[in-house]
């Protein structure tokens, strides 16, 4: 983490996954600190999977030197869209990953899932910046991505919110004064919910997340609290405090979007309303700072701010990641990638909402009977721990749609 590296006013971009729910708030950012001559910057490249249709929109109005789409069959499509414009146009996943090489400052690695994880290393292997909101990159390749961004001398820049908060109050030059990093979390839609209300529950109820407008798989996982638990494995590898002093707090309002406990018994938090483009602008003009168009926080409309300890028994998620990063090794990538599978497969009306943690600790408990390597150090061996997985949920879902 190189959290004294000077400021740079323009800013050569790329966004990864420019057409999701995070993608479109760093594009809207761009746009108004644009008009505002804040932060100079020039597109480098912008990518999606399927969403051709907002992709040229949004080349057409950032113009863009290269764009790419990660579905090859869609490559003639977005070329006809584009057609008239000199924008570069590539399609399929190494097309995708030549976009994050490409020489850009500052890349948003904004792709959902384990298919973030190469263009992401190879935009941090190349030095740049990385805004990382691809919290699955941390889960499941923590120490290869870590150490890549080292290595190339870029900076880590957390995009999550909890990540971006403790990120604004944390004192990476004495870490050995800070006692307890506390995560915040809503509690999801279900937080209020007995185990029996949540054995019916469907997508559209999951992806209702109360204070945050996000993508769909993000919601299911706000919704279980695994994105809690994702968080919490995130956090292990960006901040120098042991996993054992991370804590878990929930918190419905969204306002402290999480906090740092020092050893004088000073806690410290960043505040601010539920709106991504608060924590995208920190990363963006990191370390200095741009205007937001986000509300900002009216305290006296807000007027109490609550908290609560979460219940394991509702959420066994937060159970199975905590004993994930524990043991460390193949676990936290098994972790993810089963509950990829499973959130997919109740998206798809194939699974019911309480069959995601158990499908993901099922396959957690067979990956248990092997040995697998104690620390995931190569690309190679965390692709491996990933393909495994998603084959044994991917039967686990099978057998629990056939039964
Ligand atoms: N949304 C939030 O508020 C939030 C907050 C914190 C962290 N995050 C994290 O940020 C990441 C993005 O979340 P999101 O909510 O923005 O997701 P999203 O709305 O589902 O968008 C995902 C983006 O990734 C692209 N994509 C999906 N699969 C791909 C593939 N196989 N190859 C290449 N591109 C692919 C999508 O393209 P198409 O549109 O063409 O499908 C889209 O641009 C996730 O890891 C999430 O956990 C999100």
């Amino acid at each position: 983490m190189n959290a004294a590296k000077s400021s740079k006013t323009a800013r050569r971009i790329t966004v990864l996954g420019s057409t999701g729910s995070i993608g479109v708030n760093t594009l809207d950012l761009l746009g108004f600190a644009a008009g505002r001559g804040e932060v100079e910057f020039e597109l480098e490249a912008l990518t999606a999977n399927k969403n051709v249709a907002l992709l040229a929109e949004q080349a057409r109005k950032f113009n863009p030197r290269f764009v790419a789409i990660g579905d090859e069959a869609l490559r003639d499509d977005l070329k006809s869209a584009l057609s008239g414009t000199d924008i570069e146009v590539g399609a399929g996943p190494a097309a995708i990953e030549e976009a994050a090489a490409r020489d850009a400052d500052w890349v948003m690695a904004a792709i959902v899932g384990a298919a973030g994880l190469k263009p992401t290393l190879k935009a941090a292997q190349r030095g740049a910046d990385i805004a990382l909101a691809n919290k699955e990159c941390l889960v499941c390749a923590g120490d290869v991505v870590t150490a890549a961004v080292k290595k190339a001398g870029g900076a880590l820049l957390p995009v999550d919110s909890e990540h971006n908060a403790i990120f604004q109050v944390y004192d990476f030059d004495r870490p050995h004064r800070i006692s307890r990093l506390i995560l915040t979390a809503s509690g999801g839609p279900f937080r209020t919910w007995t185990r029996a209300q949540m054995s019916t529950a469907t997508p559209a109820q999951a992806v209702a997340h109360p204070n945050w407008s996000m993508g769909a798989k993000i919601s299911v996982d706000s919704a279980t609290l695994m994105n809690k638990g994702l968080e919490l494995i995130e956090a292990a590898h960006i901040f120098p405090t042991p996993h054992s002093q991370i804590e878990i707090l929930v918190h419905p309002q969204s306002v402290i979007h999480s906090m740092v406990e020092y050893v004088d018994g000073s806690v410290l938090a960043q505040l601010g309303t539920p709106d991504m483009r608060t924590p995208i602008a920190s990363t963006l003009a990191w370390p200095d700072r741009t205007p937001s168009p986000s509300a900002r926080l009216d305290f006296a409309k807000v007027a109490t701010l609550t908290f609560e300890a979460p219940d394991p028994e509702r959420f066994p998620a937060l159970r199975l990641a905590r004993d994930s990063v524990e043991r460390g090794g193949v676990f936290p990538a098994t972790l993810n990638a089963a509950n990829e599978v499973a959130v997919e497969a109740f998206l798809n009306g194939r699974l019911k909402f309480l069959d995601i943690a158990g499908v993901t600790e099922h396959v957690l408990a067979e990956v248990q009977r092997r040995n697998g390597p104690a620390r995931l150090t190569t690309l190679e061996e965390v692709v491996a721990a990933d393909q495994e997985a998603r084959r044994l949920a991917a039967e686990a879902v099978a057998a629990r749609a056939a039964a």
